[in-house]
């Protein structure tokens, strides 16, 4: 079987969180499967955001071409983190709860689609093609690991 490619296994979690996002914003008030859906939708974007920042942020920071995209990019994983935590303390049966989801899912499209447009192939000119190899390796069982932590909490 021939390796993954890093940015393949990258839009495999952007699609999953996308669906996971139209999901959430569909499910009704109050009930058990929308808080399913956000525990789904927290551990696939914290699980993702950890492996992405270690294997192609970190590279892409040491190089000073990369330094804008990057440190942009981590800012927007932050923003996504703290929306995520204000849904988690709003009632999920009530107005205020739809209205703090919509605006996670709008950053969270927002973020994607500025890094499947502009930052990955900011770093595609950076990595090298073996550290692209290595990195793929290394994103995959970095994001494997923090699913099972997550779920595990
Ligand atoms: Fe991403
Ligand atoms: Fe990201």
């Amino acid at each position: 079987m021939p390796a993954a490619n890093l940015y393949d296994l990258l839009r495999e979690s952007h699609e999953r969180q996308r669906s996971l996002c139209r999901q959430l914003l569909r499910s009704k008030p109050g009930t058990r499967d929308r808080l399913d859906l956000l525990t789904a939708l927290r551990i696939e974007l914290s699980a993702h955001e950890a492996a992405e920042e270690r294997y192609l942020y970190v590279p892409m920071l040491m190089d000073d071409s990369g330094l804008d995209a990057s440190r942009h990019a981590l800012h927007e994983h932050h923003e996504i983190d703290e929306l995520v935590a204000d849904v988690r303390k709003l009632d999920p049966r009530g107005e205020p709860w739809l209205e703090k989801a919509r605006e996670l899912s709008k950053k969270v499209h927002h973020h994607l689609r500025e890094e499947e447009k502009k930052f990955f192939q900011v770093s595609g000119k950076i990595l090298s093609d073996t550290a692209k190899r290595r990195n793929a390796a290394g994103y995959q069982r970095d994001y494997a690991r923090m699913v099972r932590k997550l779920s595990d909490e």
